[in-house]
């Protein structure tokens, strides 16, 4: 089982902003930043007092020194006073998920992933942050030809969700580049997250429940989509590591360069759970990608990254923590 919190990490800042702290990815990000000496101020709307996952996600912060948690809304809260002192925001907050994106919740994508970017951007350009990391998303790259996607093939957004997350991460490099904006901004684009405190909306938390559970799993397509699936820890190493590379390094994929199908994930879930999985055929969903795989070559050579974690190490480290008592939950 991977070293949850305890692998190496890069240089840390000394005082950090993490937006979407109370999420799956920001939650591990504030973890590992204040358990390693950076004092974190972490912002979420979602209200820990009245969201179960919220409550989850953030319980392993609770008491940790260096660590507030403020719960408030990026569009319309007071931005400033969070950034007092700091040395480099990371930029979670968004929603996140590519299928809901069709549709009359589109507006709510476009507030929180471009408006609310805007705002931040605004107040860190104000006070002179140095640097920003954005979490841009894989699906930027839309549909390819199953081979690596390079940080300068041309973007080809597939779904609503892809959209806005292009106009994120551009929108963030496009501040950086005003003459009177301090702010230097690395924009990851993440491949597929999975590990403890997933999203339960996404497929291997689903193929994990079902294997638990007995429950059947609803697999939209034939499951030859393949996905560059990245550990949550190496998201985390990398992500710190971003606050510290080079003024001009821009845009990073974070996958590691390989990808596996939903069958495999199917088939591995099977085999740590020990049991069936019940499996209930529906369409291909507008936007889904058939293939995503990172070229990896920008994330070695600028931040010096590269992935710790396989699949099945990971999903049995994901496995264990959903079958983990809450009151144990650290991971
Ligand atoms: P998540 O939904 O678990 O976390 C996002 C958090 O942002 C939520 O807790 C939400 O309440 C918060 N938030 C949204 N709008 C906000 C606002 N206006 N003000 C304050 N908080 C707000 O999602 P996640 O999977 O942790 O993803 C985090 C980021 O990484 C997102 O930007 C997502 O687009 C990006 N990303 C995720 C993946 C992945 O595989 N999970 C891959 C690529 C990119
Ligand atoms: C994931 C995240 O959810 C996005 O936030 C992120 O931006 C994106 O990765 C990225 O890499 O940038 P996705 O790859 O669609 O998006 O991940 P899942 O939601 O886990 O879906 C993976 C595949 O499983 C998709 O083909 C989907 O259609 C399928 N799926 C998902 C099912 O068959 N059944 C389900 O119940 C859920």
């Amino acid at each position: 089982m991977p070293d949850t919190h305890s692998a190496a990490t890069p240089a840390i800042p000394r005082r950090a902003l993490v937006t979407g702290a109370a999420g799956f990815i920001g939650s591990h990000l504030a973890q590992t930043l204040a358990q390693a000496g950076t004092t974190v101020i972490g912002v979420d709307r979602r209200d820990p007092t009245r969201d179960q996952t919220a409550a989850t996600n953030l319980a392993p912060l609770h008491g940790l020194p260096g660590y507030l948690h403020i719960t408030a809304d990026l569009l319309n809260c007071a931005i400033d006073p969070l950034l007092f002192d700091a040395d480099a925001i990371f930029h979670l907050a968004g929603i996140p998920g590519v299928r809901p994106s069709w549709g009359p919740q589109f507006s709510e994508y476009v507030n929180a992933n471009i408006l609310a970017t805007q705002r931040l951007m605004d107040a860190a350009t104000r006070m002179r942050v140095p640097r920003l990391v954005v979490a841009s998303s894989s699906s930027v790259y839309g549909p390819t030809n199953g081979g690596p996607s390079t940080e300068g093939d041309h973007p080809r957004p597939a779904s609503p969700y892809a959209v806005t997350k292009l106009a994120e991460e551009q929108l963030c490099l496009a501040h950086a580049s005003r003459a009177d904006c301090s702010t230097s901004v690395v924009a990851l684009r993440y491949f597929t997250v999975y590990g403890p405190r997933q999203r339960p909306d996404m497929f291997t938390h689903r193929a994990l429940h079902a294997a638990l559970t007995g429950q059947p799993l609803r697999l939209y397509g034939d499951g030859h989509q393949r996905r560059d699936f990245t550990y949550i820890d190496d998201i985390v190493t990398a992500t710190i590591s971003a606050a510290r590379a080079p003024i001009d390094t821009g845009i990073v994929n974070v996958g590691g360069g390989s990808n596996a199908s939903l069958l495999d994930v199917i088939s591995i879930a099977k085999s740590l759970a020990g049991r069936e999985i019940h499996i209930h055929t529906d369409g291909t969903r507008n936007g889904d990608v058939l293939t995503t795989r990172a070229d990896p070559r920008r994330a070695r050579s600028v931040l010096g990254w590269q992935p710790t974690v396989d699949l099945t190490a990971g999903m049995r480290a994901q496995m264990d923590a959903m079958t983990r008592p809450a009151h144990q939950s650290a991971a």
